[in-house]
């Protein structure tokens, strides 16, 4: 007998990265941050008064609100504050979408959006990527046409990596006729150069939601803290109908708050990840992997032919020498690896191992 509801005992759920126990395994499996957050975090930690714990926390994180909404120029009403980056996703699909609706979502890219999909009982879109990791152009025709209510497009794109222009983005917006969620999990590594901010959209597009987490470029994977940008009629129905109460506990907002007053440790940290990014990328070009160009923590890989093991079987050939990298299976992914940035040393020791593969015979192909 089983009690659960009939499309819950059907799915998979969520599959995780890896998280090894070994505190010496060399994890670039999961896009964590290498670098350690602010210091400042440390001390607020230290200074917290733990008293503080007996009473509920501030119900909407209203400090941190109206931090994250002044970082941004937009107004507290613009954000909602959520336990990870996930639990946006989880509200917008429970909140903009019905069961039996569409939801859509670029293919391939995170694999927790089917996953909250099958638990809401909606009817999952997958829009295939293009080539270049972009989405047709006529993708807004496309959702319209079928009726979309809620689609998902990571920018920059994981697993590629690749960045869409704000141009493009708002057109989408402008032209879909349904929620539009660019989640930018990974925005804090784009190169300033390229001149990339969508936030100010949010002022002009009803229908734009924006997510941000502060696991990786603020390097507090294990904190659980993003928030969601929006126009005040999206985010208000998720802010006080479909959120959990006290949804962020008093330890987060207080950590939160460090984190964005130490703006110039998150601007060299991000620095320092383009930087091991471009050392990481060219190091692999020159082993002969190409690496599609990337605006984020992670490189996706090809693993080339003249590799002696496909790249599941590098994958865990890795893995036996204390690297853990991610491999997906699946028509376009299954012979590429993504590989988180790691700490200079940490990529080294991976291009290492490379080298000393390359340097065995071809038997196991
Ligand atoms: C594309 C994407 N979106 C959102 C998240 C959620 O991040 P978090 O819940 O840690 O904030 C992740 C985490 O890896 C991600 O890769």
């Amino acid at each position: 007998m089983s009690y659960e509801r009939e499309n819950i005992r059907r799915m998979a759920g969520y599959q995780w990265g890896e998280q090894p126990e070994d505190p010496d395994t060399i994890k670039l499996n999961t896009n964590e941050n290498p670098y350690p957050p602010s210091p400042l975090i440390a001390q607020a930690l230290a200074s917290m008064d733990t008293a503080t714990l007996r009473v509920y926390p501030q119900p909407t994180a209203e400090p941190l609100r109206r931090r994250i909404a002044d970082l941004h120029d937009l107004d507290a009403q613009n954000i909602i504050v959520t336990h990870g980056g996930d639990e946006g996703l989880r509200l917008a699909m429970t909140t903009f979408v019905d069961p039996g609706q569409i939801f859509a979502m670029a293919e391939p890219s995170y694999s927790l959006y089917p996953v909250l999909a099958q638990i809401q009982q909606a009817r999952l879109k997958k829009i295939p990527l293009q080539p270049d990791w972009l989405p047709p152009a006529d993708l807004a025709e496309t959702l319209n046409a079928a009726g979309t209510r809620l689609v998902c497009l990571v920018n920059p794109h994981a697993p590629s990596g690749t960045l869409m222009d704000v141009e493009r983005i708002g057109q989408l917006a402008h032209e879909f006729d349904g929620v539009v969620l660019v989640d930018e999990a990974y925005v804090d590594f784009v190169d300033p150069h390229r001149g990339y901010n969508l936030i100010p959209l949010v002022r002009d597009l009803d229908n734009l939601l924006i997510l941000r987490t502060f696991s990786k470029g603020y390097s507090l994977a294990g904190l659980r803290l993003g928030y969601l940008a929006g126009a005040t009629p999206l985010i208000e129905p998720m802010l006080w109908k479909t959120r959990d109460s006290y949804n962020i506990d008093a330890i987060s907002q207080l950590l939160g708050m460090a984190a964005l007053e130490d703006q110039s440790w998150a601007d060299d940290n991000w620095q320092q990840v383009r930087d091991g990014r471009a050392r990481l990328s060219s190091a692999l070009t020159q082993l002969g992997f190409p690496v599609n160009p990337s605006e984020t923590n992670f490189l996706l890989v090809k693993v080339p032919a003249h590799c002696p093991l496909p790249a599941d079987g590098l994958q865990q050939h890795l893995k036996a020498r204390g690297i853990l990298v991610r491999h997906f299976d699946s028509p376009v992914l299954s012979d590429k690896l993504r590989i988180t940035v790691g700490t200079e040393e940490q990529n080294q020791r991976l291009i290492e191992v490379l080298q000393e593969t390359l340097a065995t015979t071809n038997d196991a192909r």
